[in-house]
């Protein structure tokens, strides 16, 4: 029998220019329809409702009260109103959602990234033309806030302090409080200055709720079998890819997370062959990374081996990064569903 020539994704493996990078700082095409009225507020969780006011209020004053100016009835707004707003929450709580539902009512030149998507382009531009690309916005959103290292701290710290200054208005979210940002991944102690300086630029509001991903989803990640794959892939119409899991993380190691959008454009689903449990942390983080992007490109997994759900060991689900691993679980069971 003649071998499929299933394409694949280590044969994608993209360059993007400062530029480029800078022109995809806008919401994924999963949230093209995530406005505040699409948001529905799960009753048994106030803090939902709440957050949706708070987050229309936010939006109100970026339209109307322009750069710190006048609120309605030229009421001037409070010397402490901040300057960003900070959603922490739990796994599918609608968090992007009201983010990428803010981005689309603010007015003027905005951005919206992936908090690893600002330190790639920080890291591909420089901090200074970084910051002079971003000065002068109206809005910027900053979603999966988190810190992993001191340098990420010392970086954000700066550049949030550069733009609230110049009367950028932020919004970040995150599955971690700002204060406890850090924790468990470097010696965040010796940063506590820059992280409560970073803190105190939000109003902070925890959204409480279960994982909407789940209200309609199996519990479980779907494994196949090995010769099942390719009859998974057919299902779905358009560009499927078929790899070794193993080799997918050595090709994962070669590029930069901030490109894995690259790998993943266009495709309706990927096949995985013999996934395993993952005790590296390095590789883990990656595929976090990649899942990610998968996710919000909507792209489906097709995967043999060890169910989606079980990718990472107990011992790394006991970890600093645990609530990573957790975030990645449940958008594995909603991609191979
Ligand atoms: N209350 C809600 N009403 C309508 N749609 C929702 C609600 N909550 C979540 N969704 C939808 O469920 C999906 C998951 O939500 P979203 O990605 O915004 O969650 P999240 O809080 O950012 O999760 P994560 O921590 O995994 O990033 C999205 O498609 C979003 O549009
Ligand atoms: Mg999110």
């Amino acid at each position: 029998m003649p071998q499929h020539d299933a394409a694949s994704l280590l044969d994608r493996s993209p360059e993007m220019t400062g530029a480029e990078m800078a022109a995809s700082l806008v919401p994924p095409r999963q949230f093209d329809g995530a406005t505040l009225e699409s948001y529905r507020p799960d009753p048994d969780f106030p803090s939902q409702a709440e957050a949706v006011q708070k987050v229309r209020a936010f939006a109100e004053a970026l339209t109307g009260g322009g750069g710190g100016g006048r609120g309605l009835f030229g009421r001037r707004k409070g010397p402490d109103a901040k300057p960003g707003i900070y959603l922490d929450g739990g796994f599918g709580v609608g968090k992007t959602h009201l983010l990428a539902a803010l981005w689309r009512l603010a007015p003027g030149r905005k951005y919206f990234g992936t908090f690893i998507e600002y330190t790639a382009l920080v890291g591909a531009l420089g901090y200074a033309q970084a910051v002079q690309l971003m000065s002068g916005a109206s809005f910027v959103a900053i979603d999966e806030f988190e810190l992993d290292d001191p340098g990420d701290t010392m970086m954000m710290t700066r550049l949030l302090g550069e733009l609230a200054a110049t009367g950028t208005r932020i919004a970040a979210t995150s599955n971690t409080p700002p204060n406890a940002l850090g924790e468990g991944r470097f010696a965040a102690v010796d940063f506590l200055r820059e992280i409560q300086a970073l803190s105190e630029r939000f109003d902070i509001m925890r959204i409480d709720g279960l994982d909407y991903r789940r209200r309609d989803v199996e519990g479980h990640a779907v494994a196949v079998a090995d010769d099942e794959i390719e009859h998974g892939l057919a299902a779905f119409t358009g560009p499927t890819t078929i790899d070794d899991f193993d080799a997918l993380l050595r090709h994962l190691s070669r590029v930069h997370p901030s490109r894995y959008v690259r790998i993943v454009e266009g495709l309706a689903a990927v096949g995985l062959r013999g996934v395993h449990t993952l005790t590296d942390q390095a590789d883990a983080l990656r595929f976090v990374a990649f899942v990610d992007r998968l996710y919000d490109e909507q792209v489906h997994v097709v995967a043999s081996g060890v169910p989606l759900d079980q990718v990472f060991g107990d011992e790394m689900l006991a970890g600093g990064y645990r609530k990573k691993y957790l975030r990645a679980i449940s958008r594995l069971i909603a991609l191979t569903n």
